[in-house]
């Protein structure tokens, strides 16, 4: 019987992808979702993909009662991807204790839940902002973690570490926390792709929305980094590689004997763009020519980041496959389905 697995968050964009991934290698995926910041019709959109109309329940995993109940009346969950939570950064300065209770409320429900319901593993999306600005590059599991820019970060550091405590104190539980660093990009189907409400905070999709018309301009943030073209530099990685290495983590996490109860991965390519080496990228496989300005630095980023992906890789058998171009071309062309252009 295919086994199932319970998304939180599965409407979402990381989230969304990974379903997709799990149904593909067989898994039964059951989503939570509270729709806070996503669209029942994805649901509709996971099937036209996989052939397969996920399992969905709406509430919310910071409530506590409603979470008991829904692992009480729902037996036979092997494994838990916790994706649920808020993560806009400047949101998070403005209203920190929604932050703190979304994200690690929700957490704690369900660690509680898993414990009293024996559901024994989880994997938990973490970011590579715990590493805040490395003296060394690239990162690896072992670069300490530094004091979080936001709450936003803060919840990715201290869930973490409840996480850790927890799978400390009870020998049964095993957890995975993934470590994502910028992930970009759509399904090559346009079907699901990433949504933003509002105007966009993160790079790609301003630079989808200004092409498709939507945004004037973009604003370049900073040309005096220490960089080669002074533009700040992140390591991008495509969802759908992403969503990828979370399902090689479930079979870990259901296969896997001789492994450590609590284990860290860095999930990136290895391989770090500049702002601008993504706009000429972006220009390149369009054809399109972005309207963009250099503005001042925004406050709170950091210069440059990118992953040492040697233990992931060998670890957990799974490597970024996508090269930056296809993964521009897929987050345009999702862009394009959603505002209809041909
Ligand atoms: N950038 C621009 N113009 C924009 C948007 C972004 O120049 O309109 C630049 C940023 O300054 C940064 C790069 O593009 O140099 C990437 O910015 P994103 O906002 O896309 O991504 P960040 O690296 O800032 O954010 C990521 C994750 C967050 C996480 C944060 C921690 O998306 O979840 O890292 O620093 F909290």
């Amino acid at each position: 019987m295919a086994k199932k697995i319970l998304v939180t968050g599965g409407t979402g964009y990381i989230g969304s992808h990974t379903v997709v991934e799990l149904q593909e290698s067989g898994y039964n995926v059951i989503i939570v979702d509270n729709l806070s910041n996503s669209s029942i019709d994805v649901l509709d959109n996971i099937e036209k993909i996989s052939g397969i109309k996920p399992a969905f329940e709406n509430f919310d995993l910071a409530d506590k009662d409603k979470t008991e109940d829904f692992f009480a009346r729902t037996p036979g969950i092997e494994a838990i991807i916790h994706f649920a939570a808020s993560k806009a950064v400047g949101e998070s300065v403005e209203k920190p204790l929604l932050y703190y209770r979304n994200n690690l409320v929700s957490l704690m429900n369900i660690l509680e839940c898993q414990i009293k319901f024996k559901v024994l593993n989880i994997v938990f999306s973490s970011s590579c902002t715990v590493y805040g600005q490395p003296e060394i590059l690239p990162v690896t599991e072992q670069t300490p973690r530094k004091d979080a820019e936001s709450p936003y970060g803060n919840t990715k550091r201290v869930n973490e570490d409840i996480l850790n405590d927890t799978i400390a104190a009870n020998s049964q539980l095993n957890a995975i926390a993934l470590r994502y660093f910028n992930p970009v990009g759509a399904h090559p189907s346009a079907l699901i792709g990433e949504l933003p409400l509002g105007i966009p905070n993160n790079l790609v999709p301003f630079i989808t929305q200004t092409a498709a018309g939507l945004r004037g301009e973009l604003k370049v943030f900073g040309d005096d980094y220490d960089t080669p073209d002074g533009s700040a530099i992140r390591d991008y990685i495509n969802v759908v590689d992403l969503a990828k290495a979370h399902v090689v983590s479930i079979k870990r996490l259901l296969t896997s004997k001789n492994k450590a109860s609590y284990e860290v991965f860095n999930l990136g390519t290895g391989n770090g763009y500049s702002v601008l080496e993504m706009v000429n990228g972006f220009e390149k496989v369009t054809g399109i020519k972005l309207n963009y300005k250099i503005v001042a630095r925004r406050a709170g980023d950091i210069e440059k980041i990118w992953a040492n992906t040697t233990f992931a890789n060998k670890e957990l058998g799974w490597k970024a496959e996508k090269g930056l171009e296809e993964t521009l071309l897929s987050a345009w062309n999702w862009e394009k389905n959603v505002r209809g252009i041909k």
